[in-house]
């Protein structure tokens, strides 16, 4: 995989990531409704600040960014829910797919260090710090 594939799966996967912190957001019950609301509504928000910069890094090297379903379903490395899950489940798949998130994250800024493109590798090493963050969140709330 080159650079530009890597980072358009990366950032696929991330809008991706997104849309399921704010389904959960949306649909979480329970009787810890607002904690829950609340995490993911963090989570989603963090995450969907970053993506228009994320595509205009992408753009900046040259390639043509994904922008619909099709592409972002080809391209993302985090599956779709479309069930409505109960909030613990909720959890446990987004704190997966965070660690998914920094694995494909982690191939895109390899070869963009490998590529010398330090400004992309730097937008992707803040990314990574950031699912470092969500993961520490998600797994505390995990913790029984
Ligand atoms: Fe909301």
């Amino acid at each position: 995989m080159n650079l530009a594939e890597a980072a358009k799966v990366a950032f696929a996967s991330e809008f991706s990531f997104y849309l399921k912190a704010h389904n959960f957001h949306w649909n979480v019950e329970g009787p810890l409704f607002l904690q829950y609301h609340e995490l993911f509504g963090k989570v989603y928000e963090e995450v969907y600040a970053s993506i228009d910069d994320f595509a205009e890094k992408i753009r900046a090297i040259g390639s043509y960014m994904p922008g619909s379903y099709t592409r972002f379903s080809y391209l993302s490395q985090i599956d779709d829910e479309v069930e409505i899950l109960q909030p613990q489940q909720m959890l446990q798949e987004l704190y997966e797919d965070n660690d998914k998130m920094l694995v494909v994250l982690k191939m895109a800024y390899d070869l963009s260090e490998q590529a010398g493109e330090h400004g992309l590798s730097n937008f992707l090493a803040e990314r990574m710090d950031a699912h470092r963050k969500h993961g520490w969140m998600l797994r505390a709330s995990l913790k029984q």
